[in-house]
């Protein structure tokens, strides 16, 4: 459909910017996909701004003066629509090419096909379906590889849609065939959010508990630390921690628990301040209750018996396994979880003993936080950041305080999908992170609607809005404060109200 034709102005028709005017009656937004033919190809532009213009109201003295413009001329005849869009590529025998031309003043913009812009992106018939683009009706669906194998950040503020998002990429991630390919998926759930995954949905919700599983406990088997890992979680000198291998080593092939590998301390000979601070720290260990003398992974889904496993039988290919960390309250307790369980992930992924794997981490900068912080899990997820790509192990960070997270894991991620973001050192540090993002597509973050996202990198060509589809899954509502604050004063009151008749019976 044609919408409107190339104009002649001081900065275009250039390969790289170009403004036309809007036909009367048709309609246009801004980050609107547009197409145009020039002698290259098909050039494929996106419209970046959108200006009104009236010449009877460009000249400021005769607005003042003529106080009666609109009786004498039919002024509003002389409104036009200007769209500025920026020409981004040319399709050209089936390519898509860097535009070398400008289109010609006079030349007829044009809407774009759902078909030609859904291949000009990048989108995979059989990918993964993560909403539509802004402004079209074309199914966003992105290659698994493209998005997954690199790393991905989902990043923005508060109420933004990211764990709405989250919930998304999951479903399709578990909704795939075995032919299309698989990958186990494992989140680490700081809020218990993705708890409903693996519960049975109210009547007319698709039901995901057949490949969803919930972890509510687990104990880390202790042989399997060594003397480096602990000290990551307590405070151990060189000395202490030299003395501990030694200890560790000397015990290899057999299992214990902290308790009896601190009692080992003390029936060894070393300086007595040594093997006291040791015995503390161990003992003080021993009392998290998450470690044993064997690995032990206990899960439960809604109105079933625990369970007990392996980590390695759980990791199957689409399946969702949920470590719900908001039964943790100490954070040290959370981080022991999620940096045992990684490591023991990334190492079978090593060796190839459990299917490609993509680690979903919600919060993640307090997991990989930016600058000189001591966190035991940060070198775990760098690493992966770095290596992971090779073993098929694929981070997908979460966070909505881009400006604390980790620039290595930042840059390592090749796919970024940002939602609205208001603050401006967050914006910065985005700006800073994501390649291609030009300043007012940065801008455009700031306006953005709940659901809506900007998927950048590797997975598709180039930038491009899109708006979350609705999810499939069953959504767990937290109550608002109003809710719950009216639901417990009613209880109350229906308690006072038994508890007075029962004082008259
Ligand atoms: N695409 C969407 N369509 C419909 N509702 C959505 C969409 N995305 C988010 N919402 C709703 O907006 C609210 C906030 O979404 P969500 O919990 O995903 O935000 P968040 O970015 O994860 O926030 P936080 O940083 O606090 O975890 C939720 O009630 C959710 O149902
Ligand atoms: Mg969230």
């Amino acid at each position: 459909m044609d919408i409107g034709k190339v104009i002649s102005t001081p900065d275009g028709p250039s390969p790289s910017f170009f403004a036309f005017a809007i036909a009367k009656g048709k309609k246009i937004s801004k980050d609107q996909f547009v197409r145009v033919s020039t002698e290259e190809g098909t050039m494929v532009a996106m419209v970046e701004n959108i200006i009104k213009t009236n010449r009877y109201y460009a000249n400021p003295e005769t607005v003042v003066e003529a106080d009666n413009l609109e009786q004498l001329f039919h002024v509003d005849e002389w409104e036009f629509l200007i769209a500025e869009a920026m020409p981004l590529g040319v399709i050209s025998s089936g390519q898509v090419l860097r535009p070398t031309v400008p289109p010609s003043p006079g030349d007829m913009v044009q809407t774009i096909e759902g078909e030609v812009l859904s291949k000009f992106l990048g989108f995979r018939e059989r990918g993964i379906h993560i909403g539509q683009v802004l402004h079209h009706s074309v199914p966003v669906r992105l290659s698994l590889t493209k998005t997954f194998q690199k790393h991905l950040a989902i990043l923005a503020m508060s109420g933004s849609g990211k764990s709405y998002l989250t919930s998304v990429l999951v479903e399709e991630l578990l909704k795939r065939k075995k032919e299309d390919g698989r990958v186990a998926v494992v989140i680490f759930d700081t809020h218990g959010e993705y708890t409903g995954f693996a519960e049975k949905p109210p009547a007319g919700v698709k039901d995901f508990s057949g490949s969803a599983v919930n972890v509510v406990d687990i104990r880390i088997p202790v042989p399997r630390l060594t003397a480096r890992e602990i000290s990551a979680f307590t405070s151990l000198s060189a000395v202490q921690v030299a003395e501990l291998d030694k200890v560790i080593r000397e015990l290899e092939g057999q299992l214990y628990d902290f308790r009896e590998l601190a009692e080992e301390v003390l029936a060894r000979k070393m300086a007595d301040k040594t093997k006291k601070a040791l015995y503390r720290w161990l003992m003080e260990l021993h009392s998290q209750r998450i470690f044993a003398r064997q690995e032990d992974i206990i899960t439960r889904n809604e109105g079933e018996k625990e369970e007990h496993h392996l980590l390695k039988e759980l990791v199957r290919p689409g399946r969702l396994v949920v470590f719900d960390l908001s039964n943790y309250l100490s954070t040290r307790v959370r981080d022991l979880i999620v940096l045992w369980v990684t490591k023991e992930l990334f190492g079978m992924r090593r060796r190839g003993e459990v299917a490609p794997l993509t680690i979903f981490l919600e919060e993640a900068h307090n997991f990989i936080p930016e600058g000189e912080q001591e966190v035991p899990t940060k070198w775990m997820f760098e690493t992966i950041a770095r290596e992971g790509r090779k073993f098929l192990c694929s981070l997908v960070v979460i966070s909505q305080r881009p400006i604390k997270l980790s620039t290595t894991v930042l840059s390592q991620c090749n796919t970024h999908i940002i939602m609205r973001v208001t603050n401006p050192y967050d914006l910065k540090h985005i700006g800073e992170s994501s390649e291609g993002i030009t300043q007012k597509t940065l801008k455009s973050l700031t306006s953005l609607q709940v659901g809506e996202a900007l998927v950048v990198g590797e997975a598709v060509r180039y930038p491009v809005f899109i708006k979350v589809r609705q999810r499939e899954s069953w959504e767990k509502k937290f109550s608002d404060l109003e809710e719950e604050a009216r639901r417990y004063e009613e209880s109350m009151d229906a308690e006072k109200a038994e508890g007075v008749e029962e004082a008259f019976l």
